[in-house]
Protein backbone atom coordinates (compact mmCIF):
# COMPACT_ATOMS: atom_id res chain seq x y z
CA UNK A 1 0.00 0.00 0.00
CA UNK A 2 1.52 3.23 -0.98
CA UNK A 3 1.65 5.79 1.89
CA UNK A 4 -0.26 8.68 1.77
CA UNK A 5 1.32 11.96 2.45
CA UNK A 6 -0.46 14.82 4.31
CA UNK A 7 -1.17 17.68 2.23
CA UNK A 8 1.44 20.87 3.00
CA UNK A 9 0.22 23.29 6.20
CA UNK A 10 -0.53 26.63 5.09
CA UNK A 11 1.65 28.72 6.99
CA UNK A 12 0.02 31.42 8.96
CA UNK A 13 0.05 35.23 7.91
CA UNK A 14 1.00 38.04 9.99
CA UNK A 15 -1.75 40.74 10.03
CA UNK A 16 -3.24 43.13 12.26
CA UNK A 17 -7.13 44.13 12.31
CA UNK A 18 -7.35 48.07 13.71
CA UNK A 19 -10.69 49.06 14.60
CA UNK A 20 -11.35 52.14 13.50
CA UNK A 21 -12.32 54.92 15.82
CA UNK A 22 -16.01 55.91 14.49
CA UNK A 23 -18.73 54.70 14.23
CA UNK A 24 -17.96 51.24 12.79
CA UNK A 25 -15.04 49.41 10.34
CA UNK A 26 -11.47 48.26 11.00
CA UNK A 27 -8.31 48.06 8.38
CA UNK A 28 -6.56 44.74 7.56
CA UNK A 29 -2.98 45.18 7.76
CA UNK A 30 -0.38 42.69 6.85
CA UNK A 31 -3.06 39.85 4.92
CA UNK A 32 -2.04 39.04 1.85
CA UNK A 33 -4.60 37.78 -0.27
CA UNK A 34 -2.91 36.24 -3.11
CA UNK A 35 -1.37 34.01 -0.73
CA UNK A 36 -3.24 31.05 0.61
CA UNK A 37 -4.90 31.86 3.94
CA UNK A 38 -5.31 28.64 6.31
CA UNK A 39 -8.31 28.40 8.41
CA UNK A 40 -7.11 30.27 11.80
CA UNK A 41 -6.55 33.31 9.88
CA UNK A 42 -9.73 32.84 7.64
CA UNK A 43 -11.92 32.62 11.03
CA UNK A 44 -9.91 36.04 12.03
CA UNK A 45 -11.10 37.56 8.78
CA UNK A 46 -14.25 36.08 9.26
CA UNK A 47 -14.57 37.52 13.05
CA UNK A 48 -13.16 40.96 11.87
CA UNK A 49 -16.10 41.30 9.26
CA UNK A 50 -18.87 40.27 11.85
CA UNK A 51 -17.18 42.93 14.29
CA UNK A 52 -16.93 45.80 12.66
CA UNK A 53 -18.98 45.16 9.72
CA UNK A 54 -16.56 46.79 7.36
CA UNK A 55 -13.27 46.08 7.19
CA UNK A 56 -10.99 47.30 4.61
CA UNK A 57 -8.03 44.95 3.61
CA UNK A 58 -5.46 47.22 2.32
CA UNK A 59 -2.65 47.23 -0.96
CA UNK A 60 -4.73 44.11 -2.12
CA UNK A 61 -2.22 43.36 -5.36
CA UNK A 62 -5.03 40.47 -6.30
CA UNK A 63 -6.45 39.10 -9.86
CA UNK A 64 -9.91 38.87 -10.37
CA UNK A 65 -10.46 35.10 -9.62
CA UNK A 66 -8.33 35.42 -6.45
CA UNK A 67 -10.90 37.84 -5.71
CA UNK A 68 -13.41 35.44 -6.84
CA UNK A 69 -11.87 32.56 -4.52
CA UNK A 70 -11.56 34.69 -1.25
CA UNK A 71 -15.23 35.84 -1.48
CA UNK A 72 -16.50 31.97 -2.51
CA UNK A 73 -14.93 31.32 1.13
CA UNK A 74 -17.67 33.42 2.72
CA UNK A 75 -20.71 31.47 0.40
CA UNK A 76 -22.07 31.28 -3.09
CA UNK A 77 -21.67 34.20 -5.21
CA UNK A 78 -24.60 35.98 -6.78
CA UNK A 79 -24.65 37.16 -10.74
CA UNK A 80 -25.98 40.34 -11.29
CA UNK A 81 -28.86 40.55 -13.82
CA UNK A 82 -27.23 43.58 -15.85
CA UNK A 83 -25.26 40.76 -17.74
CA UNK A 84 -23.67 43.55 -19.94
CA UNK A 85 -21.43 45.09 -16.90
CA UNK A 86 -19.73 41.91 -16.17
CA UNK A 87 -15.57 41.34 -16.19
CA UNK A 88 -15.27 39.09 -19.34
CA UNK A 89 -14.89 35.63 -18.82
CA UNK A 90 -15.41 36.42 -14.91
CA UNK A 91 -19.41 36.76 -14.86
CA UNK A 92 -18.94 36.87 -10.70
CA UNK A 93 -17.58 40.24 -10.75
CA UNK A 94 -19.41 43.48 -11.76
CA UNK A 95 -17.88 46.56 -12.99
CA UNK A 96 -18.65 49.09 -11.21
CA UNK A 97 -17.06 52.60 -13.51
CA UNK A 98 -17.84 55.49 -14.65
CA UNK A 99 -15.41 54.47 -17.95
CA UNK A 100 -16.99 54.79 -21.67
CA UNK A 101 -14.80 52.82 -24.18
CA UNK A 102 -15.59 53.18 -27.44
CA UNK A 103 -19.01 55.01 -26.96
CA UNK A 104 -19.73 52.21 -24.12
CA UNK A 105 -19.99 52.04 -21.14
CA UNK A 106 -17.76 49.74 -19.07
CA UNK A 107 -19.31 49.18 -15.85
CA UNK A 108 -22.12 50.36 -13.66
CA UNK A 109 -21.76 53.72 -13.51
CA UNK A 110 -24.21 54.61 -11.17
CA UNK A 111 -24.42 51.68 -9.00
CA UNK A 112 -24.93 52.85 -4.92
CA UNK A 113 -26.34 56.44 -5.66
CA UNK A 114 -28.99 55.90 -3.11
CA UNK A 115 -28.54 54.14 -0.04
CA UNK A 116 -29.46 50.68 -0.23
CA UNK A 117 -28.10 46.96 1.27
CA UNK A 118 -27.35 45.07 -2.02
CA UNK A 119 -29.86 42.83 -3.89
CA UNK A 120 -32.51 43.28 -0.57
CA UNK A 121 -35.01 42.96 -4.08
CA UNK A 122 -34.15 39.28 -3.86
CA UNK A 123 -35.21 36.47 -1.85
CA UNK A 124 -32.36 36.06 -0.56
CA UNK A 125 -30.26 39.13 -0.65
CA UNK A 126 -26.29 39.63 0.31
CA UNK A 127 -24.11 38.25 2.67
CA UNK A 128 -21.86 40.85 2.01
CA UNK A 129 -20.08 42.52 -0.55
CA UNK A 130 -16.24 42.97 -1.71
CA UNK A 131 -15.11 45.81 -4.31
CA UNK A 132 -11.67 46.12 -5.11
CA UNK A 133 -10.44 49.24 -5.90
CA UNK A 134 -8.91 48.89 -9.51
CA UNK A 135 -8.66 52.82 -10.97
CA UNK A 136 -9.66 55.75 -8.33
CA UNK A 137 -10.09 59.19 -8.97
CA UNK A 138 -7.95 61.97 -7.89
CA UNK A 139 -10.99 63.76 -5.90
CA UNK A 140 -14.30 62.42 -4.60
CA UNK A 141 -15.70 58.75 -4.92
CA UNK A 142 -15.55 58.15 -1.50
CA UNK A 143 -18.34 55.35 -0.33
CA UNK A 144 -20.22 55.84 2.99
CA UNK A 145 -21.56 52.70 5.03
CA UNK A 146 -24.41 53.37 7.65
CA UNK A 147 -24.74 50.99 10.93
CA UNK A 148 -28.15 49.56 10.81
CA UNK A 149 -28.09 47.79 14.27
CA UNK A 150 -27.29 51.45 15.78
CA UNK A 151 -30.27 52.55 13.56
CA UNK A 152 -32.52 50.08 15.37
CA UNK A 153 -30.90 50.44 18.97
CA UNK A 154 -31.10 53.92 18.41
CA UNK A 155 -34.73 54.28 16.78
CA UNK A 156 -37.27 56.58 18.87
CA UNK A 157 -40.12 54.61 20.79
CA UNK A 158 -42.66 55.60 18.88
CA UNK A 159 -41.20 54.41 15.31
CA UNK A 160 -40.11 51.30 16.90
CA UNK A 161 -43.74 50.50 17.67
CA UNK A 162 -44.73 51.61 14.49
CA UNK A 163 -42.47 49.40 12.76
CA UNK A 164 -42.26 46.14 15.03
CA UNK A 165 -43.71 43.08 13.03
CA UNK A 166 -43.93 44.84 10.04
CA UNK A 167 -43.15 43.90 6.80
CA UNK A 168 -41.81 45.88 3.53
CA UNK A 169 -41.47 45.70 -0.07
CA UNK A 170 -37.89 46.13 -2.03
CA UNK A 171 -37.89 46.36 -5.98
CA UNK A 172 -34.71 46.50 -7.94
CA UNK A 173 -37.14 48.79 -10.68
CA UNK A 174 -37.67 50.87 -7.28
CA UNK A 175 -35.60 53.90 -8.91
CA UNK A 176 -34.43 52.56 -12.09
CA UNK A 177 -36.80 54.73 -14.47
CA UNK A 178 -35.22 58.04 -12.22
CA UNK A 179 -31.67 57.06 -13.02
CA UNK A 180 -32.55 55.55 -16.89
CA UNK A 181 -31.62 58.66 -18.71
CA UNK A 182 -28.54 59.60 -16.37
CA UNK A 183 -25.54 57.80 -18.23
CA UNK A 184 -27.22 54.83 -20.18
CA UNK A 185 -26.23 52.95 -17.34
CA UNK A 186 -30.16 51.20 -17.14
CA UNK A 187 -31.27 49.90 -20.07
CA UNK A 188 -34.54 48.50 -20.38
CA UNK A 189 -35.26 45.23 -18.80
CA UNK A 190 -36.11 42.40 -20.38
CA UNK A 191 -39.24 40.13 -19.91
CA UNK A 192 -36.58 37.39 -18.36
CA UNK A 193 -34.49 40.10 -16.32
CA UNK A 194 -37.71 41.60 -14.84
CA UNK A 195 -38.62 37.84 -13.40
CA UNK A 196 -35.30 37.64 -11.86
CA UNK A 197 -36.21 40.83 -10.28
CA UNK A 198 -40.08 40.59 -9.14
CA UNK A 199 -41.05 42.63 -5.50
CA UNK A 200 -39.74 40.89 -2.59
CA UNK A 201 -41.29 41.35 0.99
CA UNK A 202 -39.08 40.98 3.56
CA UNK A 203 -39.40 42.16 7.60
CA UNK A 204 -38.51 46.13 8.14
CA UNK A 205 -36.71 44.70 11.44
CA UNK A 206 -34.19 41.71 10.58
CA UNK A 207 -32.50 39.17 13.19
CA UNK A 208 -28.40 39.47 11.72
CA UNK A 209 -28.27 35.30 11.51
CA UNK A 210 -24.55 35.31 13.13
CA UNK A 211 -24.02 38.13 15.49
CA UNK A 212 -27.88 37.91 16.79
CA UNK A 213 -28.46 41.69 16.77
CA UNK A 214 -31.11 43.11 15.13
CA UNK A 215 -31.13 45.85 12.42
CA UNK A 216 -33.32 48.25 10.39
CA UNK A 217 -33.85 46.60 6.98
CA UNK A 218 -35.31 49.31 4.80
CA UNK A 219 -33.53 51.91 2.18
CA UNK A 220 -34.11 54.53 -0.09
CA UNK A 221 -32.79 52.24 -3.12
CA UNK A 222 -34.72 49.75 -3.14
CA UNK A 223 -37.78 49.65 -0.77
CA UNK A 224 -40.98 51.06 -2.23
CA UNK A 225 -43.63 50.12 0.73
CA UNK A 226 -44.63 49.38 4.10
CA UNK A 227 -46.65 46.69 3.54
CA UNK A 228 -50.88 47.12 4.85
CA UNK A 229 -50.21 50.80 5.12
CA UNK A 230 -51.75 53.67 3.23
CA UNK A 231 -49.44 54.67 0.74
CA UNK A 232 -49.13 58.25 2.43
CA UNK A 233 -48.37 56.69 5.97
CA UNK A 234 -46.02 54.21 4.48
CA UNK A 235 -43.89 56.76 2.80
CA UNK A 236 -43.83 59.18 5.65
CA UNK A 237 -42.64 56.10 7.39
CA UNK A 238 -40.07 55.10 5.27
CA UNK A 239 -38.85 58.96 5.34
CA UNK A 240 -38.23 59.30 9.29
CA UNK A 241 -36.54 55.38 8.69
CA UNK A 242 -33.98 56.42 5.91
CA UNK A 243 -33.29 59.87 8.00
CA UNK A 244 -32.54 58.08 11.17
CA UNK A 245 -30.30 55.52 9.05
CA UNK A 246 -27.63 57.66 8.30
CA UNK A 247 -27.22 60.24 11.32
CA UNK A 248 -23.34 61.44 10.76
CA UNK A 249 -22.54 59.55 14.20
CA UNK A 250 -23.44 56.12 12.87
CA UNK A 251 -21.48 56.46 9.60
CA UNK A 252 -17.93 55.01 8.18
CA UNK A 253 -16.99 57.32 4.87
CA UNK A 254 -14.58 55.01 3.06
CA UNK A 255 -11.63 57.27 1.05
CA UNK A 256 -10.02 54.88 -1.28
CA UNK A 257 -6.74 53.91 -1.42
CA UNK A 258 -4.65 52.40 -4.23
CA UNK A 259 -5.40 48.20 -3.93
CA UNK A 260 -8.15 48.51 -1.27
CA UNK A 261 -10.51 45.94 -1.19
CA UNK A 262 -13.46 47.00 1.11
CA UNK A 263 -15.59 43.88 2.34
CA UNK A 264 -18.69 45.17 4.33
CA UNK A 265 -22.00 42.84 5.58
CA UNK A 266 -24.87 43.75 4.10
CA UNK A 267 -26.83 42.57 6.58
CA UNK A 268 -25.39 45.36 9.30
CA UNK A 269 -24.73 48.00 6.84
CA UNK A 270 -25.91 50.20 3.98
CA UNK A 271 -24.01 52.08 1.77
CA UNK A 272 -23.96 54.65 -1.03
CA UNK A 273 -21.12 55.75 -3.56
CA UNK A 274 -20.40 59.67 -2.95
CA UNK A 275 -20.04 60.01 -6.67
CA UNK A 276 -16.72 61.67 -8.10
CA UNK A 277 -16.39 64.38 -11.09
CA UNK A 278 -17.67 62.66 -14.05
CA UNK A 279 -14.17 63.19 -16.40
CA UNK A 280 -12.16 61.42 -13.52
CA UNK A 281 -11.77 57.75 -14.14
CA UNK A 282 -12.93 55.06 -11.37
CA UNK A 283 -13.36 51.41 -11.72
CA UNK A 284 -13.83 48.81 -8.78
CA UNK A 285 -14.69 45.30 -9.41
CA UNK A 286 -17.64 43.92 -7.02
CA UNK A 287 -18.58 40.28 -5.79
CA UNK A 288 -21.58 39.89 -3.68
CA UNK A 289 -22.18 36.96 -1.83
CA UNK A 290 -25.59 35.60 -1.22
CA UNK A 291 -26.66 35.56 2.33
CA UNK A 292 -29.57 33.69 3.77
CA UNK A 293 -33.87 34.93 3.90
CA UNK A 294 -34.12 37.90 6.39
CA UNK A 295 -35.80 36.56 9.44
C1 LIG B 1 -22.09 49.70 -4.83
O1 LIG B 1 -23.12 50.17 -4.34
O2 LIG B 1 -21.91 48.50 -4.92
C2 LIG B 1 -21.00 50.63 -5.34
C3 LIG B 1 -20.46 51.51 -4.29
C4 LIG B 1 -19.39 52.44 -4.84
O3 LIG B 1 -19.18 52.51 -6.05
O4 LIG B 1 -18.74 53.14 -4.06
Amino acid sequence: MSAVSASPAIAPQHFEIRPFSGAVGAEIIGLDLSRPINDQDFARIHRGHLDHHVVVLRDQRISPQQQIDFSRRFGVLQIHVLKQFLLAGHPEILIVSNIVENGQNIGLGDAGKFWHSDLSYKELPSLGSMLHAQELPSEGGDTLFADMHKAWDTLPEALRKAVEGRSAAHSYTARYSETKFEGNWRPTLTPEQLAQVAEVVHPVVRTHPENGRKALFVSEGFTTRIVGLPEDESKHLLDELYAHSVLPQNIYRHQWQPHDLVFWDNRSLIHLAAGCPSHLRRKLYRTTIQGDAPF
